[in-house]
C-alpha cells in the first residue's frame, strides 16, 4: 500500500507521516531530506544554485542513504551522517532553489520510485509524491495549515534544536518557499485528486487518527 502526504512546509507532514507509518506497520520516506542533502552537498562544494547542469550532475553522483525509523530520519550523504546539518536555515533556503532544477528532480524521483518498488508499502511525504512520483498511490493526502500556524510550529522546532530565529524571519522564509514549492502540490487540490486536511486547529494525534481512518475506509485495512 502506498500512502502519499504532500503540502507546504510546516503543515506537520513529517511527524504525521512517521506516526501514520508506525500505526500501519509500514515504512516511511521523508523525500524533503533527500532534497536537503543535495542542497548541503551543493553548499559545501560551492556550487552556484543557478548552475542547473552542475547541480543535476552533482545530484547523480551523490551517495544518499536514508534510514527512516520510528523516532526520526537519519540521513547519510557520501557516508557521512548529515541528519542535523540538513536542518539549518541556510539549507532551508538553498534547498528550495535546488529543488527547482528538473535534472535534480529527475534523479531523486527515480530513487524514490525505486524505494517504493523495493519496499512495496510505504507512507511517503513531500510535495510531488501523489502527483508525480506515485500517481497510482492507494490514498493521497494534502496537509495544509495557515501560514501563522506553520511559522509558529517551525519556530518551536528551530528553538528546540538550539537555533535562535525570529518569528518574522521564519514567516518570510516560509512565504518565499510557498511561492516556489506550491506549484508541485497545488494540482492535488483539484477535485477528486487527494484528501485535503487543514491541520491549523488540530493536534498531531487528531491528524494521525483522521488519516488512519481515511486509509481504513479506502483500503479496507485496519490500522
Ligand atoms: O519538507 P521539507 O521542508 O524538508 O522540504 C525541503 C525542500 O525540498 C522544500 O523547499 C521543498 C522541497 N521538496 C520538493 O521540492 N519535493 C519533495 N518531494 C520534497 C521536498
Amino acid at each position: 500500500m502506498i500512502v502519499t502526504i504532500d503540502g507546504p512546509a510546516g503543515a506537520g507532514k513529517s511527524t504525521v507521516a512517521r506516526r501514520l507509518a508506525g500505526k500501519l506497520g509500514i515504512a516511511y520516506l521523508d523525500t524533503g531530506a533527500m532534497y536537503r542533502a543535495i542542497a548541503l552537498r551543493a553548499l559545501r562544494r560551492g556550487v552556484d544554485p543557478e548552475d542547473q547542469e552542475r547541480l543535476a550532475r552533482m545530484a547523480g553522483e551523490a551517495e544518499l542513504s536514508l534510514d527512516c525509523r520510528g523516532d526520526g530520519v537519519r540521513v547519510l550523504l557520501d557516508g557521512e551522517d548529515v541528519t542535523e546539518a540538513i536542518r539549518g536555515m541556510e539549507v532551508n533556503q538553498v534547498t528550495s532553489l535546488v529543488a527547482k532544477v528538473q535534472g535534480v528532480r529527475d534523479v531523486l524521483v527515480r530513487q524514490q520510485q525505486e524505494i517504493g518498488r523495493r519496499l512495496g508499502s510505504l507512507v511517503t511525504e513531500g510535495r510531488d509524491q501523489g502527483s508525480v512520483v506515485f500517481p497510482k498511490a492507494d490514498v493521497k493526502f494534502v496537509l495544509d495549515a495557515s501560514v501563522e500556524t506553520r511559522a509558529r510550529r517551525r519556530c518551536e522546532e528551530l528553538g528546540d534544536s538550539g537555533q535562535d530565529v525570529s518569528f518574522d524571519e521564519v514567516r518570510t522564509n516560509l512565504t518565499e518557499r510557498d511561492d516556489r514549492d506550491s506549484p508541485r502540490w497545488a494540482p492535488l487540490l483539484e477535485p477528486g485528486r487527494a484528501i485535503r486536511i487543514d491541520t491549523s486547529d488540530m493536534t498531531i494525534d487528531q491528524v494521525v487518527d483522521r488519516l488512519a481512518g481515511e486509509v481504513r475506509d479506502r483500503s479496507g485495512t485496519t490500522p
